[in-house]
Parts: C-alpha cells; sequence; structure tokens
C-alpha cells in the first residue's frame, strides 16, 4: 500500500489509552459487556445530553439495530417508507431493506450537505414513517426545517451522527434533535474504540427495546427493576434464558468500551482541534472562490476537509497531484449512492447535487495530527497549482531596493535566477505620493511586492523628526497596501522592526506580545506607523480576502548599513570607532553600560533569506519574527568586533553610563518550526560587513 504522509485516518489510539488497556487486561476476569460498557454508556449519555446511550459493535450495527427496534416499537409494516439523502454511508440504507422497508432518496443540497429541504415535502407519502437524516462530515442538518416540512405528521426523525460527535443545532448537540440518533467509533472518526457505535435517545420504552434488541432478545438485558415481573410471567421458563424478542448480537465488548472511556475525556480536545484546522483550511480555499464551493456553517465539528470543484476535470488534475504528494483522497463518504451497482434499480437522474458532489468533490483527512505544518504544505500546493505562488518569471517589486535588506534581496534574486525585479529609486518614484504610486502600478502591474520602503534612521533622527517618520511610514504604507488590494497583486511582504515591541515584552519576545504594551518612547512614532501597516495588512486580509504577510527582524546588521556614529545601530557604530582606533593608535575604546545587555544580531543576507522563503511558504494574516534564536552580551559583541579588526587596544565599559534595554531578542519559534534557520556566524558576518566597511566606506572615500 502506498505509504502517505498525510493519511486519511491515523493512529489516534496513544500511550494513555494503551496504558488503561493493559492494566484493564492485567486485572479483568470479564471482558464481554459488563461494566465497562455501562460506565461507557453513562460518561457518553452525560457528554452527549441526553438519557439513554446503547453501545453496540459498530455504527452500522447501531442503525440496523434502530431501525429494527422502531419498525416493531411503532408497527410499520413492510413497504413502509423511510426517507433519506442520496449521499450518506452505505450501512444507512441496507438496514432499511434488512428490516423490509422502503428507503425513498431525496437529492442533497450544497449549503450542508444533508437533504435539498424544498424535495422532502414531494416524497412524503401516506407510507412515510421516518426522516433518516445524516449530518455529513461534521455539517450539522437544518433539522428545524424538516420539522417545519413535517408539520404535524407522523414521521419520526431520526439522525445518524456518525461523522458529526459534538456538532450543534442552536448549541444543543446533534442527535438530541429527534427521537433517537447513532453514533460510530470506527477508526479515523473523532473518537475511536477501534470498531463501535452508540445508539442515543431520551425514550424510555425504545431503550428498553433497544436493550433487548442488541443481544439475542434477553429478558436479562433489562433494566433489573423489570427483571420480577418477567419471572412472574413465564415461571416455566429459566429468566437468564427468557427470549422476548427477535434480536440480533451487536454487543461489544469490555475492551472496546475501556478504549472509549479513555478516548472520551478527549473528545472536546479533538473537535477543538478539527474545527481549528477546519478554520485555517476554509482561510486557504476562500482565496480561490473562483474554483472552489467553500462552507463555513455554524455549530460543526469537522470530520474531513472537502474540496469542491466547480469544474470537474480541474478536481481531477488537483486530486492527482494531491496524491503525489502524499496526502490522501477519497470520494464524498461514496459519492452519489444511486450510481451503486448496489442501487441500481433506482432511478437516479434526479439528484444533480450528489452527482456533483460525485464528480467534482472530495476530500482529505482531518484529526488531530492535521496542525499549520501540514496546512501550510497543502496552502503551498494550492499557491503552485492555481498559479499564485512566485516563480521565476513573476513581477517582483521590491519597494526600498538601495537599503539594507532591499539590496540583499535583489542580490539574492538575480543570484537565482528571478527575471522580472521592478526596482525604483526614491528620486524615480515618491511612494509617499498616492497619483504616482497608482500610476506605477498601473504601468508595472507587479503580481509580488516586497515592502522593504521605510523612512529609518537612528536615535537622534527619531528624537528630532518624530513627525517624518510617522507621516512618511503612514503615506507609504497607505499608498502601497491599498493599491497592492486594488491592483490585485498575488502576494505582499511588509517588513517590521523589532523595536515595535512593547518595551517590557517578557524575553524572547513571541509574536503575540505585539500589542501588549507600549513600545520604547524614543520610537514611538515610527513604532505606531509600523503597528499600523502591520494591522491595515492584516485588516485587508480580513476584509478582501489578500495574502498580505508582515514579518519583524531583530537587529539586522552587514553591507549596506549605515556606519556613521549618529545613524548606525550598535554592530556597525562600533565597526567604526574600533576601525578607527586601530587607524589612529588609541590605546583603548570605552563603551556606555555595563557591556551585559544582551543583543539578537540578524546577518543581512540570513534576512534577506528569510523575506523570500516567507514569500514562499508562509501565508498566515498572524506577524512572524525573523532572528537567530540566540543573542549575545554588548561585550561579546565588542570583543568579535575587536577580533575581526585587528585592534590590539583595550575596551573599557563606563558603568556610570546606562546600559538600555537589557535584552531583546526575538522568539524565532514559529520561524523555525517551519524549516527555516539562519546560517551566518557572527564571526562570518562580521568579516564580510567590515570587508564592505573597507570597500565602500574607507578605501573609496
Ligand atoms: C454517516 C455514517 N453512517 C454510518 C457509518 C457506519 O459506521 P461504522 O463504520 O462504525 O459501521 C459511517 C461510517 O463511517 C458513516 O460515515
Amino acid at each position: 500500500m502506498e505509504e502517505y504522509s498525510w493519511p486519511l485516518m491515523e493512529d489516534i489510539v496513544n500511550e494513555e489509552d494503551k496504558g488503561n488497556l493493559i492494566s484493564f487486561i492485567k486485572t479483568t476476569k470479564r471482558y464481554t459487556q459488563f461494566t465497562k460498557v455501562r460506565d461507557f454508556e453513562n460518561i457518553y449519555s452525560e457528554w452527549q445530553g441526553c438519557k439513554y446511550s446503547i453501545f453496540v459493535n459498530s455504527g452500522s450495527s447501531a442503525n440496523l439495530l434502530l431501525i429494527d427496534t422502531l419498525k416493531e416499537k411503532y408497527g410499520w409494516n413492510d413497504g413502509d417508507e423511510i426517507i433519506v439523502p442520496a449521499i450518506t454511508w452505505i450501512t444507512n440504507i441496507s438496514p432499511i431493506f434488512q428490516c423490509g422497508l422502503k428507503p425513498v432518496f431525496v437529492d442533497i443540497n450544497l449549503s450542508d450537505f444533508s437533504f435539498d429541504y424544498k424535495q422532502i415535502e414531494n416524497q412524503i407519502t401516506k407510507k412515510t414513517k421516518a426522516i433518516f437524516i445524516t449530518h455529513l462530515i461534521g455539517f450539522p442538518s437544518n433539522v428545524n426545517k424538516i420539522k417545519e416540512i413535517i408539520k404535524d405528521k407522523d414521521i419520526k426523525i431520526i439522525e445518524d451522527c456518525c461523522e458529526s460527535h459534538g456538532a450543534t443545532i442552536d448549541n444543543i448537540k446533534v442527535g438530541n434533535h429527534g427521537l433517537a440518533s447513532t453514533f460510530s467509533f470506527y477508526w479515523g472518526h473523532h473518537i475511536t474504540t477501534i470498531e463501535g457505535g452508540m445508539v442515543c435517545t431520551n425514550n424510555e420504552d425504545l431503550y428498553q427495546r433497544l436493550l433487548l434488541k442488541r443481544a439475542h432478545g434477553l429478558a436479562r438485558e433489562l433494566p433489573k427493576e423489570l427483571h420480577e415481573a418477567y419471572k412472574k410471567k413465564y415461571p416455566d421458563i429459566d429468566f437468564e434464558f427468557l427470549f422476548l424478542t427477535n434480536g440480533f448480537n451487536f454487543r461489544n465488548t469490555e475492551f472496546n468500551a475501556v478504549l472509549g472511556l479513555s478516548q472520551i475525556k478527549k473528545l472536546d480536545k479533538f473537535i477543538e482541534i478539527r474545527n481549528k484546522n477546519y478554520d485555517r483550511f476554509y482561510e486557504i480555499c476562500k482565496k480561490y472562490h473562483s474554483h472552489l464551493i467553500t462552507l463555513h456553517n455554524p455549530g460543526i465539528s469537522s470530520f474531513t476537509l472537502p474540496f469542491i470543484f466547480k469544474d470537474m476535470n480541474k478536481k481531477q488534475q488537483f486530486q492527482k497531484r494531491l496524491n503525489q504528494e502524499g496526502i490522501q483522497t477519497r470520494p464524498m463518504i461514496g459519492g452519489n449512492l444511486l450510481k451503486q451497482p448496489f442501487l441500481s434499480d433506482y432511478k437516479n437522474d434526479r439528484f444533480t447535487n450528489a452527482d456533483f458532489i460525485h464528480h467534482n468533490a472530495f476530500y482529505i483527512g482531518n484529526n488531530q495530527f492535521v496542525g499549520e505544518e501540514r496546512l501550510t504544505r497543502l496552502q503551498n500546493i494550492m499557491e503552485d497549482f492555481f498559479n499564485t505562488k512566485m516563480n521565476k518569471e513573476s513581477r517582483i517589486y521590491i519597494s526600498g531596493h538601495t537599503g539594507l535588506v532591499g539590496s540583499a534581496l535583489v542580490k539574492l534574486l538575480r543570484a537565482q535566477g528571478y527575471l522580472n525585479l521592478i526596482l525604483k529609486t526614491h528620486e524615480e518614484l515618491d511612494l509617499r505620493n498616492q497619483i504616482d504610486v497608482e500610476e506605477f502600478f498601473q504601468a508595472e502591474r507587479p503580481e509580488f511586492v516586497f515592502m522593504f520602503a521605510a523612512k529609518v534612521g537612528g536615535i537622534k533622527a527619531h528624537l528630532n523628526t518624530p513627525a517624518e517618520f510617522i507621516y512618511d511610514n503612514i503615506q507609504i504604507q497607505n499608498n502601497l497596501i491599498h493599491l497592492s488590494w486594488k491592483y490585485n497583486i498575488k502576494k505582499l511582504l511588509f517588513l517590521g522592526s523589532a523595536c515595535i515591541y512593547p518595551t517590557n515584552s517578557p524575553q524572547p519576545i513571541k509574536e503575540q506580545y505585539l500589542m501588549d504594551g507600549k513600545p520604547e518612547s524614543s520610537y514611538e512614532s515610527f513604532a505606531i506607523a509600523k503597528i499600523s501597516g502591520i494591522s491595515m495588512c492584516q485588516a485587508y486580509n480580513k476584509q478582501h480576502e489578500t495574502n498580505f504577510i508582515t514579518v519583524i527582524p531583530s537587529n539586522i546588521y552587514g553591507p549596506g548599513d549605515h556606519f556613521d556614529l549618529e545613524n548606525s545601530h550598535l554592530l556597525s557604530a562600533l565597526i567604526n570607532r574600533f576601525h578607527n582606533a586601530k587607524t589612529n593608535q588609541i590605546q583603548e575604546v570605552t563603551l556606555w553600560g555595563t557591556g551585559t545587555p544582551r543583543r539578537d544580531l540578524l546577518y543581512v543576507d540570513d534576512a534577506a533569506k528569510a523575506c523570500l522563503f516567507l514569500m514562499q511558504n508562509y501565508n498566515s494574516s498572524e506577524v512572524i519574527n525573523v532572528g537567530t534564536g540566540s543573542d549575545m552580551t554588548v561585550r561579546e559583541i565588542g570583543e568579535n568586533v575587536k577580533q575581526t579588526i585587528g585592534y590590539n587596544g583595550e575596551i573599557f565599559f563606563d558603568t556610570t553610563k546606562p546600559d538600555g534595554t537589557m535584552k531583546r531578542q526575538v522568539d524565532t519559534a514559529k520561524i523555525n518550526s517551519l524549516g527555516w534557520m539562519a546560517e551566518t556566524s557572527i564571526k562570518e558576518g562580521l568579516e564580510k560587513t567590515y570587508k564592505w566597511y573597507l570597500d565602500n566606506l574607507i578605501i573609496n572615500k
């Protein structure tokens, strides 16, 4: 069998479950249905919010047991009818035949995969005894609508919840909206007992009949308080072998119940994860609404991740592609059941939606092993398949391409063979001018935008010209972000800065701390502008379904940086000072503070590589940090610079001077988990930077 890296079903029995099974086996002498089965039934009733639960050996058995029992209880005749949807599992139909009843098929709808509600009314006859709803792949059916259609007719509602444990209608779990309901705990369902199923009801008489029929029709299966009456009524039959009705043997074992007891504790968590995955899946898919039908209904308890293509050929190509990528697919349950040989006697030309789903839909697995990594992979595959991923021919605009990161990215993109880079200097295009920028978008039609253009500067500039920092940056952002949406670009990357995080953030700084407090006051107007840029990207993603990502790097250094003492960052300032001390044979360099503050220094080529990686692999509205994942003290940084430059003097620390922020390191767990790591050591980065400094600022001076 082919090995899939994302299979439809995965082993959700964990060590804890196995431990519970082992300790049960070691201590029990009873394996057939007994107290563990009763415990599981009671706990399931509690979880489900119903009075009675009957544990059986499969969801299919649950269906057959229920229908057979209902037929007996209500005296239905052979040939009486049960309305069923054209897409459901086959053992929702077979039991109807097995009980001598007749299934009457109704097409499905494309909004919740349940009945085409309008058609139900036409199918109701004098013989209609029940409507057997299926809450398909975790989508709750509109039971209220069905009740309106039935009005006061004596038609029972039964619910198949085998794929929708915990889905809700008006905040009430599915399975509680009719006379009785069925559940499956087969491998791959929301929880598993390997094989297993449950019938749930609030009807006491129905419950007692189900108990009898589950186990051969034996009277001893009934609640104890009823035993005496039967013993008296049939004194010449051994009560232990008193058969009250025709029954089955659908009992399950104590093993399966022990597993159920172990798994049910995790059910709510599992549903939460499945729904979180579904939300993310929906976000990914809705960008392709011209190709896909996407649904996001209240109350779902996601079973699988469905793709419904408008075009059948496209569906086939995409399904093939997913299989090649190791993602297992399957038809929507069994497709249109009326196409199955088993039901060939039924006319099947009325089932337009079921046919459509049969040909145009398939699904992939969803469970607690599916998470961000797989969903990002899926998103990348989709971007590639629908041609929204950046490739060597894409038209890529790098705003701020003469700056530190911009120039490194241009170099990197050229080296990798990207052919269509769009570059404009400040003189050619003033990004603060909306009319000019719109003309530029109209003429150049970029497909991808890297937003590095920003007014930046050292502490002194921030203190002296805060109005320029807020005005220029917000103007640039407003123009680029808004027009990127207006001109339908495929993706935008917005670069923030670590100094926009709150001053008192816990370290290392996680992305979610961004709005937890005020940024450093000396950079406030710059930080507020950058934060509004991030917020703007997120707002456009939300309202306009754009793919604008926001990136926060730690302190970047490298060739192309400013080295003048007023505008430079720590490392460039140190290079400048140590170089001057060496050239002028000054014996000591004094640094402010204790030398103990810690800094995270990211080499510019790594920053550029990270931006390219994120443009190709990251597609979420949530901010993402870029850094080395480690930091160094100012003293260590000073020693490294001294060594690189070959300065032989001493470093002194003037402890009467302030240290500044003691630590500023961004947490890189998120980007690392996607598979990106910084590559350049401080030694290598410093050597390259110093060489550039000598070549460009000293020798050519
Ligand atoms: C909708 C539906 N009903 C019934 C069943 C039958 O359950 P089981 O496999 O436990 O027999 C399934 C199985 O997946 C199902 O999807």
